[in-house]
């Protein structure tokens, strides 16, 4: 009797590890534990048998019954081990969680509000043209009626990479170049970067981008000149926006003025974006220095111009309600993500 159901101990053992082993997807592998190890399993049926047997042969049977489901066992979990390490490190796949959005780059809010000035002012009849980074001490001090005893020239505020050879402070020398190469009329917008021994802090950066504007031609008025930024200051702040302009210093334009634009925040009311004054300040402009056109080779009997220059940093710091200038090149996605595409 005990030989019969060791027997039949032995075909379990041998045959399940087989059914077990084979099973290639978990209701296959489900199906062999229901047979082999189940409750109503092959297993189960030699245990109920133990009580027709001796005692001797009941112990004998039944610990070669529980070593054979030991033996299962083990293999049943190593084989659901291997089939749910197909689907993917032994985790759960869970089908119902949102899929993970392909991550996507945004345009930089300067290069943002750089296109959108530009594409505004080439709507107005300006071009877009570019000058270099590395310049003269020439172009950039000494053409645009810039002495060189003047602060801006100071090795304290400029960066000199050789002699008469500077990293440029400002994209007003491309005013020198563009009037080099072209007769009037002549209207260009003319982003780039500039570099000045500033300090990194929250508003001062060694390098940071500025937005130069000339218009030349017969008969150019201030009048001109305030028209044009009225209409741009529409045009990129809203319909609503009015401009002022405040005398000011500049050697290479006369007059030159500061241009202000109501504050987006507060309509002008006054507010702490604006400091209490409901205006802020954009732009540096005025009109051409007659030595300017002289340096350039115009007659400056015979044309006039303005030119204005901006920091598109600024704006967007305005425009986005940036505090610290350095979040602009820190280059982390977590800040840079937040802008639409
Ligand atoms: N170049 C000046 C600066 O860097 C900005 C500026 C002011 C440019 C007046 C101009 C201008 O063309 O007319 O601060």
């Amino acid at each position: 009797m005990s030989s019969n159901l060791l027997e039949a101990l032995g075909r379990i053992e041998h045959e399940g590890k087989d059914a077990i082993e084979r099973a290639s997807a978990a209701e296959e592998l489900e199906k062999a534990r229901v047979e082999w190890v189940g409750r109503k399993g092959r297993l189960t049926t030699i245990l109920r048998e133990l009580g027709g047997l001796s005692p001797e042969d009941r112990r004998l049977v039944g610990a070669e019954a529980n070593r054979v489901k030991e033996v299962l066992n083990a293999i049943l979990e190593g084989r659901e081990a291997a089939l749910l390490g197909n689907q993917g490190g032994g985790e759960q796949i869970d089908l119902t969680l949102p899929g993970r959005a392909r991550w996507r780059g945004v345009v930089h809010p300067v290069t943002r509000v750089v296109d959108e000035i530009c594409e505004i002012f080439q709507g107005l009849g300006f071009a877009r043209v570019a000058g270099p980074e590395v310049e003269t001490v020439e172009y950039n001090f000494t053409r645009l009626n810039t002495p060189l005893d003047h602060p801006a020239a100071d090795m304290h505020d400029t960066f000199y990479l050789a002699d008469g050879v500077v990293l440029r402070t400002h994209t007003s020398p491309v005013q020198a170049r563009v009037m080099e190469q072209f007769k009037p009329p002549v209207r260009v917008i003319v982003p780039g970067t500039v570099y000045r021994r500033d300090p990194f802090d929250a508003s001062h950066a060694p390098a940071f981008e500025q937005l130069e504007g000339l218009a030349v031609d017969e008969g150019i008025t201030f009048v001109d000149l305030k028209a044009t930024i009225a209409e741009f200051a529409r045009r990129f702040f809203g319909p609503e926006t009015r401009t002022r302009f405040r005398p000011s210093f500049f050697p290479f334009t006369e007059p030159s003025a500061e241009v202000d634009v109501s504050c987006q925040i507060c309509n002008g009311a006054g507010c702490g974006a604006c400091k209490r004054t409901g205006w802020m300040e954009i732009m540096g402009a005025g009109m051409v220095d007659p030595a300017v056109f002289e340096a350039a080779g115009y007659d400056p009997e015979r044309y006039t111009g303005f030119a204005f220059g901006m920091g598109p940093a600024r704006i967007a710091m305005q425009r986005y309600r940036i505090r610290d200038i350095r979040m602009l090149y820190e280059n982390d996605v977590r800040f840079l993500e937040q802008f639409e595409p």
